[in-house]
């Protein structure tokens, strides 16, 4: 069974990207799961860092990027198309050459990050699209284009991660339509958890509004720094703070365990074009909080996996 997960939060820098990333590469590439990356932020982050600047720019020369699926609806036109544009086995710890993937028989057990890469010109579908409301011809309505043309390939993946954009414009709404489930990464400082309450309500006035079964897995710690006042008062005040934000929705936003620490190995994976010889030299293997920098991304997964499988599945 497919599990669609959407990382959210109104707040830029958050490492929504990098710990949709670290997840994506420790769920395929020590879980030997098939894992799809829906890149849904114009920064191109998830993009970049996965499949680097040089497969990114021939994606968008040929107009398969995810913009562009957006532009079909603008135009009317169908040059997007979603098969052609998944890029097979990503991350540079992705030791299958494509022209391999695409011999092996469709069962093959074996962990591979694919990707639907974003692109710049998001910016400008997310501009353009302001207005939708008022307009009617389309022949997709506009809120569910990443249901009708993507959707129907995520049968193919254990898991799709959709990384989105900091706000919850159509774009985002759009992923959380296909989601069955959100997690909210934040930094525990006051900027970065400011938002997590208008999350809530505003997600939680979508799945009325559209009957989704979406669903809050709950909200991850990124970047921890256990030497810093701040983020341990943050880290202390949240289940305070989630509670109320919760409040009015009927559901749990639980913290998850692991908390992820600020380390340099984390921001440097971000760089497609470092060579690594393997995840914990990708994800680090220096001490921080008792334990070796890369077992907070296996601890991450493990717990995401945990928490998924003991979801019951709800009616909407
Ligand atoms: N655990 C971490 N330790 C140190 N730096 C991190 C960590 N996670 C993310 N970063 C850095 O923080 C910045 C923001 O992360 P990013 O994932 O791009 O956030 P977002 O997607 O929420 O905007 C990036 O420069 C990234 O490399
Ligand atoms: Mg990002």
């Amino acid at each position: 069974m497919t599990r669609v997960l959407s990382f959210i939060n109104l707040k830029g820098g958050v490492a929504k990207t990098t710990t949709a990333v670290q997840l994506a590469d420790t769920l395929a590439f020590m879980g030997q799961k098939h894992v799809l990356v829906l890149d849904l932020d114009p920064q191109t982050n998830a993009t970049l860092a996965l499949i680097g600047e040089d497969r990114w720019a021939r994606a968008d020369e040929e107009g398969q990027t995810l913009a562009h699926l957006f532009l079909d609806l603008l135009h009317g036109t169908r040059r997007f198309d979603a098969g052609t544009a998944i890029v097979k086995g990503a991350s540079n710890l992705n030791r299958v050459p494509p022209e391999v993937i695409a011999q092996l028989p469709s069962g093959s057990r074996y962990g591979r990050v694919d990707v639907l890469p974003s692109s710049i010109r998001l910016i400008d579908v997310q501009d353009r699209m302001q207005d939708i409301s008022a307009r009617t011809h389309y022949s997709v309505s506009p809120m569910d284009v990443v249901r009708q043309r993507l959707a129907p390939l995520f049968g193919q993946y254990d898991y799709v991660l959709i990384d989105c954009p900091p706000n919850l414009g159509f774009i985002t709404q759009n992923g959380l339509e296909v989601s069955d489930h959100y997690l909210i990464p934040t930094i525990p400082d006051r900027l970065s958890t400011y938002g997590i309450g208008q999350i809530a309500a505003r997600v939680g006035e979508l799945r009325r509004a559209r009957h989704l079964k979406l669903r809050c897995l709950g909200v991850v710690i990124t970047k921890y720094q256990g030497t810093s006042t701040q983020h341990r008062q943050g880290l202390a005040r949240l289940p305070g703070d989630l509670h109320r934000a919760f409040a009015d929705t009927g559901e749990d936003a639980p913290i998850l365990r692991t908390v992820m620490p600020q380390t340099n190995a984390s921001a440097e994976a971000m760089s497609h074009e470092r060579a690594v010889a393997s995840y914990r030299d990708k994800y680090g293997s220096g001490q921080v909080g008792g334990q070796a920098a890369y077992k907070y991304g296996l601890d991450l997964a493990d717990e995401v996996e945990a928490l998924l499988a003991a979801a019951a599945p709800v009616a909407p």
